[in-house]
């Protein structure tokens, strides 16, 4: 499975995985670097330079694969320079960038050798970041878990339109996880794919609590919602009485600071970490229709390579074999 993605990043098969709030550590990150994918540990959530700078070495010592730094720049409230000074020290192969202005951090790298991966919801943003130097640009559909797009442009959509718009290589993202999204997503002229919530899911995501990824496993795909849009930043969370409650609070006019107690990282953590529903939420995407096991991460991979396989004899037997 070659594409421009698995060369300039050196990876086996052109699948990502998403950065994930207080869930990407060494442990998944190494496992899915070690499956053949691009693994990531999330700096925002790690918050200090000797924290992520552990973490890094952490994943070295459990993997000799690529893999990345995930950077949330508008959650580091403007300061995740040092945090992206220790990526540059420690020589991480890869950064990918969201949520804020990608421009300071390209000017940081002017002259360091690592590759970006850029998170966009739009044709204007992919330009933006291939403008600045970006390698790679991610995607991201409104079907996706966490935080999304303020224009609700679904990934059917929104990846040829980027991957017209560019001519750096495009993953696409939101909603996929199987090998029949993966087989999509290269239909729709992507190199390749970002996914969340499906590696939520798996044995490798150790800091996700059971009730969590039971609850991703049982959903369908109407059981989620999106909370914050009132607020300008949208994000898709798995329904429950507490992000109905949320979106209630929502609908009679609640503003920042009446809500930052419930959409906080801490309210997130109380239901991911903890499995307690009545106090907080987990971010989740439309995907979750299409999970139903908790495999380890190379059980995934290998299903999902055999499915697109199976899925391509299929489209061979529909479009008929090229000339
Ligand atoms: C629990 C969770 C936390 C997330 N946290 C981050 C984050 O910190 N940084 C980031 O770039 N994206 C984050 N995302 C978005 C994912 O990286 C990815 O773009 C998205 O999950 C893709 O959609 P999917 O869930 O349908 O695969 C998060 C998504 C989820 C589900």
């Amino acid at each position: 499975m070659k594409t421009r993605v698995t060369e300039i990043l050196g990876i086996k098969y052109p699948i990502v995985q998403g950065g994930l709030a207080y869930l990407a550590y060494a442990e998944l990150a190494a496992a899915v670097s070690n499956a053949g994918g691009l693994g990531q540990i999330t700096a925002a959530t790690l918050r200090t330079p000797e924290r992520l700078r552990e973490e890094i070495r952490k994943v070295r010592t459990l993997t000799d694969k690529p893999f990345a730094v995930n950077f949330a720049i508008a959650r580091h409230d403007g300061k995740y320079e040092e945090l992206l000074e220790v990526a540059i020290e420690e020589k991480v192969p890869a950064i990918s960038i969201t949520g804020g202005n990608p421009k300071p951090v390209f000017e940081r790298l002017r002259d360091v050798d690592m590759k970006t991966l850029v998170l966009v919801a739009g044709v204007r943003q992919a330009q933006k970041a291939e403008e600045l130097g970006a390698d790679i640009v991610m995607a991201v559909g409104q079907e996706g878990g966490g935080h999304l797009g303020r224009e609700d442009i679904g990934t059917v959509v929104l990846t040829p339109r980027v991957a017209d718009a560019v001519s750096i290589p495009v993953l696409a993202s939101g909603g996929i996880g199987d090998g029949r999204g993966l087989l999509a997503a290269f239909a729709l002229g992507a190199e390749g794919i970002e996914m969340g919530t499906r590696f939520i899911a798996t044995q490798e995501c150790v800091h996700a609590h059971d009730v969590y990824k039971q609850a991703i496993v049982e959903g369908t795909e109407t059981d989620t919602v999106i909370i914050k849009r009132t607020l300008g930043a949208p994000g898709r969370v798995l329904k429950s009485e507490f992000t109905e409650g949320i979106i209630e609070k929502e609908k009679q006019g609640a503003g920042y600071e009446e809500l930052k107690e419930s959409i906080s990282g801490k309210a997130n953590c109380h239901y991911i970490h903890e499995g307690d529903e009545t106090a907080g939420f987990g971010w989740g995407g439309q995907v979750i229709g299409l999970i139903d096991d908790i495999p380890t991460v190379q059980e995934l991979f290998d299903n999902m390579i055999q499915t697109a396989e199976t899925g391509l004899a299929r489209l061979t037997g529909i479009v008929g074999k090229p000339n």
